[in-house]
């Protein structure tokens, strides 16, 4: 049986500018909580154990996905008392594990939303012999990232901090989050303190002459540590570039859930997602957005790219684009909000109280 060790912890920070109330592994991506998509790809690659690793908000995992058997998983959950890092989260779950000293055990970092052939990389571990085997992939300005070169054969050479230089921009191959660790590699870790698995254990590994097996390929790979990039992956699950099991319903331009109304001349496009009990009004144009549970949209509104929270609303011909509306916010008629513009849950703005202007 393969198991799989899901990391969704941290300390959270990553969570704040969303200004919506749900944490962002709940928060819906194409209708169904976003962690409902890597437990669905994982099961369908042929996992059946998960232990979820958390140190914030577990609360809130368990009563949605309970023992896991409504995705024909059986599911675990760890609460670190205090976050004890990548590596550290993973050791701390290393009890929960029923894999042998030398099988396989997939980790997926939880933000992460990505097309990985699943399968492709646990096959790559068996046939390279490695201790450990990390999805790599390639980003065309690598230098917000640590940088994973590989050798000729695909084996990991070193593991390098942010560049700051552009001679240091040794490769555009980055560490994409998901790997395969042999579990005996696992139960090596230290117990019982933070532990950075980029910073320290791979690093130790290497230096301990450990095989290290990169699977670089180009498939969809997105990490959702922003509002905006969470919208994006939400879109694209709708248009199908990321390929998710759970989606509900067919893949297209847009996915209205049940309940939802909207007029029939609004237009929705771009895998725009319109929750349950959601509605938009007549002639609003809506794009690459997500919007939640019981929000409502009116006339005439245009909206792109943005996450409209739940039960909030949208004046008449307010213009929306790079937008996160909070949860029972409220923006009136004829505003204009762009990039970045963060409106607090519950805040109330007024009809015609702002418009963008860039003063050029
Ligand atoms: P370290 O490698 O430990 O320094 O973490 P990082 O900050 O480099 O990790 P990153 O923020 O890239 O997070 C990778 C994944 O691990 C995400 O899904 C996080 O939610 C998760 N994660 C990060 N830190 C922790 C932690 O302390 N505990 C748990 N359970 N998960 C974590």
């Amino acid at each position: 049986m393969t198991e799989a060790i899901l990391l969704v912890g941290g300390k959270g920070t990553r969570l704040r500018p969303l200004t919506v109330r749900t944490p962002k592994p709940m928060l819906p991506a194409a209708g169904v909580p976003f962690l409902t998509h890597q437990l669905a790809r994982a099961r369908a690659a042929g996992v059946e154990h998960i232990v979820l690793a958390t140190s914030y908000l577990a609360e809130v995992f368990e009563p949605y996905f309970g023992d896991g058997s409504a995705l024909g998983l059986s599911l675990e959950y760890v609460t670190e008392r205090e976050p004890l890092g990548t590596g550290g989260a993973i050791r701390n779950v290393a009890s929960r594990l029923t894999s042998g000293p030398d099988e396989p055990v997939l980790i997926f970092n939880g933000d992460i939303l990505t097309g990985l052939d699943i399968g492709a990389l646990v096959r790559t571990h068996a046939t390279s012999g490695a201790d450990v085997s990390l999805h790599l992939t390639r980003v065309e300005d690598p230098r917000a990232f640590g940088l994973v070169p590989t050798d000729a054969a695909g084996r990991v050479t070193a593991f390098l901090e942010k560049p700051q230089t552009p001679e240091e921009i040794v490769t555009d191959q980055i560490n994409a989050g998901a790997y395969v660790f042999r579990r005996s590699v696992i139960d090596a870790i230290p117990a019982g303190r933070p532990v950075s698995v980029e910073r320290e254990t791979f690093p130790d590994l290497l230096a301990a002459g450990a095989h290290l097996q990169g699977m670089v390929d180009s498939t969809y790979w997105l990490d959702l540590g922003t509002p905006q990039a969470f919208v994006q992956g939400s879109a694209d699950l709708v248009l199908g570039r990321a390929p998710s099991p759970a989606v509900p319903g067919r893949c297209g331009d847009r996915l209205i859930l049940p309940t939802a109304s909207v007029a029939p001349d609004a237009k929705l496009t771009g895998g725009t997602v319109v929750g349950e009990g959601a509605h938009i009004g007549a002639g609003a144009r809506i794009t690459g957005s997500t919007i939640l549970d019981n929000a409502v949209v009116e006339p005439g509104a245009v909206v792109t790219d943005s996450l409209i929270g739940a039960a909030s609303y949208v004046g008449a011909r307010t213009v929306l684009s790079g937008v996160v509306v909070g949860d029972g916010a409220r923006v009136g008629a004829d505003n204009e909000l762009r990039e970045g513009a963060r409106v607090w849950c519950d805040a109330n703005l007024p009809a015609a109280s702002i418009r963008f202007s860039s003063d050029e």
